[in-house]
Formats: C-alpha cells, sequence, structure tokens
C-alpha cells in the first residue's frame, strides 16, 4: 500500500477508534504523531493491543454477509503476532480450539498472527476452516465432502493419508517460515463433533452423520487501519441452516435430501409432493435437536434474525449506519419468514474487514 494511502486509513481508523473508546483529545493527537513517525521512518506502524482487539471487534461488526453480529464486542482476541514459526501456530491454533469450544459452550474467538510485511512471506494457513472434513475423490464418486475434494488431494500430495471414512478431520497446513506449509494433524480431543439425530425419525442416527461443533473460518484477511493479518482464524457458533440447509442438504455437499425423504417415506416421483422441502426442513430439526442434545451451542434461523434486528437497533442508536449483503444475511430455510427478507440493505464495505486472500 502506498504510504500516503496507508497513513489515511491509519488515520481514519485510529481516530473511530479512539473515539469509540472514550480517550481524550490528548491521547488521540499522541498516538497519530506516533503513527505518522513510525510511517515515515519505517513505512509501518504496528497496531498496540487495545487498537487490535477493538479493530478486530470492528471487522466482526462490519461484516455485512454475517446475520451473528449483534455479539460483535463480544469476540475475544488472541494476540499471536510474536508468533514466528509453523511449530507455534500449531500450538496457537490448539489453544483457540480449546478456548473456543469450550465444552460445547461456544465463545467466539479470534486469533491474530503477525502482519504482512514486504520483509517476509505473510503468515498463512491453507485451510479454509481450521476443521472440515475429507473428501476423497474414489471411483464411486467422492467420500466425505466434496467442497474440501481439492484441498485433499493437495494435503495427500503433502504426505497425509487420511482414514477414508466420510468424516475424516484434515489436517492443519500452515506457513510462516517460508512458502513451503508444514502439516500438523489436529489432536482428537480437540474436535468436538455432534452425532445427527430426529427425534421423530430413528432411523437418521442409524446414517452416522455427524457435524464438527465450531466453525473456524481460517482463508480470509483481517484489514485494520490499513495494516492487513494474512492468518487470523476467527469463529462463532454455528446458525442451523448452516449446516441443515447447506452441508448437508447441497447436492454437491452431502446430498442427503433424498436419503432423509426415503427414510420419512415421502414420494420422490412427484416435485409438488414438496418431499424436498419437507425432507430439508427435518434435516434442520435434526441438527438443531442433536446439538441441543449435545450441550453444544447453535442458534435456529428465526432467533439468529431477531437477534439482527437487535444489532441494527443497537447501531442506529449509537449512531452508525448497518450494512449488509442481504443475499447472504436472509436464512435459506423460510427466508420471508424473517424480518431480514423485508429488509434492505446496503452493501457497502466498511473497514476494519475480513477479505477473501
Ligand atoms: N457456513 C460455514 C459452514 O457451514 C461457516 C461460516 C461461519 N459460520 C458461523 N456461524 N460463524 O461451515
Amino acid at each position: 500500500m502506498e504510504r500516503e494511502q496507508l497513513w489515511q486509513q491509519a488515520e481514519d481508523f485510529i481516530r473511530v477508534c479512539y473515539a469509540e473508546l472514550n480517550k481524550s483529545e490528548e491521547e488521540l493527537a499522541d498516538r497519530l504523531e506516533e503513527v505518522k513517525k513510525a510511517l515515515a521512518d519505517l513505512g509501518a506502524y504496528t497496531h498496540t493491543q487495545e487498537e487490535l482487539t477493538h479493530g478486530a471487534k470492528m471487522a466482526w461488526r462490519n461484516s455485512n454477509r454475517c446475520i451473528g453480529r449483534l455479539f460483535w464486542e463480544t469476540l475475544e482476541v488472541v494476540d499471536a503476532r510474536a508468533l514466528s514459526t509453523d511449530d507455534e501456530m500449531a500450538e496457537a491454533l490448539f489453544r483457540h480450539l480449546e478456548l473456543a469450544t469450550h465444552g460445547g459452550r461456544i465463545r467466539p474467538v479470534i486469533t491474530v498472527f503477525r502482519a504482512s510485511s514486504a520483509a517476509r512471506p505473510d503468515a498463512r494457513i491453507w485451510n479454509r476452516q481450521l476443521i472440515r472434513y475429507a473428501g476423497y475423490k474414489t471411483e464411486n464418486g467422492i467420500v466425505g465432502d466434496p467442497i474440501s475434494a481439492e484441498f485433499t488431494s493437495f494435503c495427500q500430495s503433502l504426505g497425509w493419508r487420511g482414514e477414508g471414512t466420510p468424516y475424516d478431520v484434515l489436517p492443519l497446513v500452515l506457513s510462516m517460515e517460508s512458502e513451503a506449509p508444514s502439516l500438523y494433524e489436529i489432536p482428537k480431543e480437540l474436535v468436538l463433533e455432534v452425532p445427527i439425530e430426529h427425534p421423530d425419525y430413528p432411523e437418521t442416527a442409524k446414517l452416522g452423520l455427524r457435524w464438527y461443533a465450531v466453525p473456524i473460518v481460517s482463508d480470509m484477511r483481517l484489514e485494520i487501519g490499513g495494516i492487513s493479518y494474512s492468518a487470523a482464524p476467527f469463529n462463532g457458533w454455528y446458525m442451523g441452516t448452516e449446516i441443515g440447509a447447506r452441508n448437508l442438504a447441497d447436492e454437491d455437499r452431502y446430498n442427503l435430501q433424498p436419503v432423509m425423504a426415503r427414510i420419512m417415506g415421502l414420494d420422490t416421483a412427484r416435485e409438488s409432493s414438496l418431499w424436498k422441502d419437507r425432507a430439508l426442513l427435518e434435516l434442520n430439526a435434526a441438527v438443531l435437536h442433536s446439538f441441543k442434545k449435545n450441550g453444544v451451542a447453535i442458534v435456529d434461523h428465526h432467533t439468529a434474525a431477531q437477534q439482527f434486528k437487535r444489532f441494527e437497533d443497537n447501531e442506529n442508536k449509537r449512531g452508525r449506519a448497518v450494512t449488509g449483503d442481504w443475499s447472504w444475511l436472509i436464512p435459506p430455510v423460510s427466508p420471508a419468514a424473517t424480518p431480514i427478507f423485508h429488509s434492505t440493505y446496503e452493501n457497502r464495505t466498511v473497514t476494519p474487514n475480513f477479505f477473501y486472500r
């Protein structure tokens, strides 16, 4: 980034951040002076712990596609900027898993690794989520999660061999020291999973379906005040539809709508029997039921939509405009039954924010 542009972004961020943190005019002026000098001398500046923490929370608040933003202030920010080896990175990610999973009472957490700099390669997490299931290409199609097929082949090319079940957790693929990544198997005890069953269709339990408890997005760059953090994995808890209406249901994922329809004895020969809708609905009911039963935090889409409305109210009260991406904010089942469907949002990008790498 150009120095002038970097200064502009730094200044904008520090001003907003310090105002939100109720810092004095004097403190603001001193800090701006300091940042200006650092930029002139080194071409970069370093966030204070406070700036990093509040900046990461702002990035969540500004995430237009996220329906869960009511809780932005509760984000736990782990400062891992001092780490420099792949081993240390793996260790920090294992701690992230523990802190976030919290025995099922999931806590929103972000772990921030060192900032990008011209002087060395970016810290990089090659996984798209810290926990995801492998997808193996076989003669009979893909075993596991097709969304991970390419990444699974990549892991295999690095020497990894999975068991070959439909729910093998992929290894962490990390690089901090050079462009060449290191592989780390995630210890089993750190991966909380939920076996999926349905209260009214016992057959469902026999399918052996499962899903992991914590979605930890690891393929986005965190940008705060012009500084980029290339590795900054973050998590919330799941909204049921992400699993029940997409991961388990999409034709190019686990494709379980026909399976659920068979268990339910639906007429799949006629579209107008609405077998897809019925199967989808019960898959979602199964996910919510199973997470509850196992004491793992999850939110249904109606509750999440109400929480989002509260977020909008809060923001308006504080004089901030809420931006949003409507097509992502509406849930994939019964969207028109939520207030979000009937609202419009300005899909403008405000920083700090998360960006695809
Ligand atoms: N949709 C993604 C998945 O199903 C997870 C994205 C983040 N979700 C969240 N609830 N924080 O794995």
